[in-house]
C-alpha cells in the first residue's frame, strides 16, 4: 500500500494544516513543501513553545524527518534564512536534512514592491494579498523572466539578466506608479547576503531524491499550503493566491505523478474562516458573533500578516466541491473546541440564488457574493471537549454534529482536533502504518 499522504486545506487556508503535518510527521521519513511561498503561515505548539513556519516544512520538529522544498515554490531568501535561524535558536537543527530545490523561484525585492503597488491601484477591488510578492513572482515565472535559486550560482549571468529585467521593472515602478527606481547593486548585495546563509541547503537533487524515496516506499508527507478556494483556477478568482493549491498542484509543484499518492487528507475547520477579501457566503451574522469566541482566543489571527480572519459557519457545498477537486480520501476535522460554548451551531447546506434553492456552488465566484445561505440548526454541546480521549468520549451533540458533517459531505472523518497542542487530537485512521 502506498504510504504517501497529501495534506491539503479544503477551505480558505489556515485550517490547521501545520498541526496535522507536525502530528503525522512522527512517522514520516520526508515532509515536502511544494507550492506557494511565505504567504503561508503555520503555527504549531509543542511543549508550550509556539513555532511559526512559513517555508520550512512543518515536519521539521521531528529530528529524523527530511525536509524538502521543491521547485514549485517561490522563496524569499531572507525569510528562509531567518526561519532557519529561529528554528536553530529553538534547538531544531536542519543541517543535512533540509534541501531546497535549485528550481524554486526567487521572490525579488521588486516583486514585493509591485505586489503592494498593484493592490493600492485596485482600490476597493484589492485582493487583500499578504504583500509578500507572491503574485508578481509567479507571473514573472510564467513570463519566463523569473530567477531560479540555481541562477544565483552564476553571479555574472545573474547580474546580466537582472540588468535586463530590472530595466522594465523600474520603468513600471517609476513611470506608472511614480515611485523610486531600484538599484541593481543593492538588490544583488541583499540577495547574495541571504543566499550565503542558505546556500548549504540548496540542491539540484531534491526532485530526484523524492522520486527515489517514493520508489523505495518511504513515508512521504506532502504539505499543501493555503487552501482549495485560494487555488488560482478553482478558487474564488480573482480573490485567490497565484499557485495551484489543490492536490494536483501539490503533485506538480513536487514533480511527482498522482499515482504515487496513497491518501489525500483534507483539512477542514468545524466552521469556516477567510483572511483577505472575496466572498464568504456563510459568514457569521452580528448576532452569531455575540456567541462566538473572539479572534485572539480562537487563534483566528493570521500567522503571516496578523490580520483577523473572518468567521463563517461550516459550508457543506463548498467542502463537497473541495473533496471533489482534491480527490479527498478523508477529512481532518479541526478546531472543534472553538464551538464548545456556542449555543446553536449552523451548517450551511445550500443557498438561495436568483430566487431558487441550489445545493452546489455556482462555478463563477462573482456569483458567490449573491448567495443566501440555507442552514440546518444544531444544538451546541456547551461543555468543554478538552479532556476527551476518543470519539465516543465526545458530548452527544458534538458526536451528532460530526456524524451529520460526514453524512452531508459524503466523506469520513479520520482525525479530530480540539486544541492547538499535539495531545488534543484523536486519530481514527492508521496513517502511514
Ligand atoms: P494552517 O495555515 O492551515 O497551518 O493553519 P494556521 O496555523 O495558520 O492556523 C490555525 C491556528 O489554529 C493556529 O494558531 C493553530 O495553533 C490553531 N489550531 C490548530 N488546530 C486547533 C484546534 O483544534 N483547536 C484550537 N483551538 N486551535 C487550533
Ligand atoms: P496558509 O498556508 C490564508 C490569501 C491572502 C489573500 C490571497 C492572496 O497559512 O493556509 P497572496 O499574498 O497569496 O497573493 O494573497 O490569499 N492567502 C492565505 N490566506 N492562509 C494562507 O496560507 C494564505 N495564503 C494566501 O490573505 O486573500
Ligand atoms: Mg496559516
Amino acid at each position: 500500500m502506498k504510504k504517501s499522504i497529501i495534506v491539503v486545506g479544503v477551505q480558505w487556508g489556515d485550517e490547521g494544516k501545520g498541526k496535522v503535518v507536525d502530528l503525522l510527521s512522527e512517522k514520516a521519513d520526508y515532509v515536502v513543501r511544494s507550492q506557494g511561498g511565505n504567504n503561508a503561515g503555520h503555527t504549531i505548539i509543542v511543549d508550550n513553545v509556539e513555532y511559526k513556519f512559513h517555508l520550512v516544512p512543518s515536519g521539521a520538529l521531528y529530528p529524523n524527518v527530511k525536509c524538502l522544498i521543491t521547485g514549485g515554490t517561490v522563496i524569499d531568501l531572507a525569510v528562509l534564512a531567518q526561519e532557519i535561524m529561529q528554528l536553530e535558536k529553538n534547538a531544531v537543527n536542519l543541517k543535512g536534512r533540509l534541501k531546497l530545490s535549485s528550481l524554486a523561484h526567487i521572490i525579488m525585492p521588486y516583486h514585493k514592491i509591485l505586489d503592494k503597488l498593484y493592490e493600492k491601484s485596485k482600490g476597493d477591488l484589492a485582493i487583500g494579498t499578504t504583500g509578500k510578492g507572491i503574485g508578481p513572482c509567479y507571473s514573472d515565472k510564467a513570463l519566463r523572466i523569473g530567477f531560479q535559486i540555481g541562477d544565483l550560482l552564476d553571479k555574472e549571468f545573474f547580474k546580466k539578466k537582472l540588468d535586463i529585467v530590472l530595466a522594465s521593472k523600474n520603468s513600471e515602478i517609476k513611470n506608472i506608479y511614480n515611485e523610486s527606481e531600484m538599484q541593481a547593486e543593492l538588490i544583488l548585495k541583499e540577495l547574495y547576503e541571504s543566499f550565503d546563509l542558505v546556500k548549504e541547503f540548496v540542491s539540484h537533487d531534491v526532485e530526484s531524491d523524492l522520486a527515489n524515496a517514493l520508489d523505495l516506499e518511504k513515508k512521504v508527507l506532502f504539505e499543501g499550503a493555503h487552501g482549495t478556494f485560494l487555488d488560482s483556477t478553482y478558487g474564488t478568482y480573482p480573490y485567490v493566491t497565484s499557485s495551484s493549491t489543490i492536490s494536483a498542484g501539490v503533485c506538480s509543484g513536487a514533480g511527482i505523478g498522482p499515482t504515487k499518492i496513497g491518501h489525500v487528507l483534507g483539512v477542514v475547520k468545524a466552521y469556516t474562516t477567510r483572511v483577505g477579501n472575496g466572498p464568504l457566503p456563510s459568514a457569521l451574522s452580528t448576532e452569531d458573533l455575540l456567541h462566538f469566541m473572539d479572534n485572539i482566543s480562537a487563534r483566528e489571527v493570521g500567522t503571516t500578516t496578523g490580520r483577523n480572519r473572518r468567521l463563517a459557519w461550516f459550508d457543506v457545498p463548498m467542502v463537497k466541491k473541495a473533496i471533489q477537486l482534491n480527490g479527498v480520501s478523508s477529512l481532518a476535522l479541526m478546531k472543534l473546541d472553538i464551538l464548545d460554548m456556542v449555543p446553536v451551531i449552523k451548517i450551511c447546506t445550500g443557498y438561495t440564488f436568483k430566487g431558487e434553492r441550489i445545493d452546489a456552488l455556482p462555478s463563477l465566484a462573482s456569483d458567490w457574493e449573491h448567495l443566501e445561505p440555507i442552514y440546518e440548526f444544531f444544538p451546541g454541546w456547551q461543555q468543554t471537549t478538552s479532556h476527551v480521549k476518543s470519539r465516543e468520549d465526545l458530548p452527544t451533540h458534538a458526536k451528532n454534529y460530526l456524524k451529520r458533517l460526514e453524512e452531508l459531505c459524503g466523506c469520513p472523518i479520520s482525525l479530530i482536533s480540539f486544541g492547538p497542542e499535539r495531545d488534543k487530537t484523536i486519530v481514527l485512521h492508521p496513517f502511514m502504518d
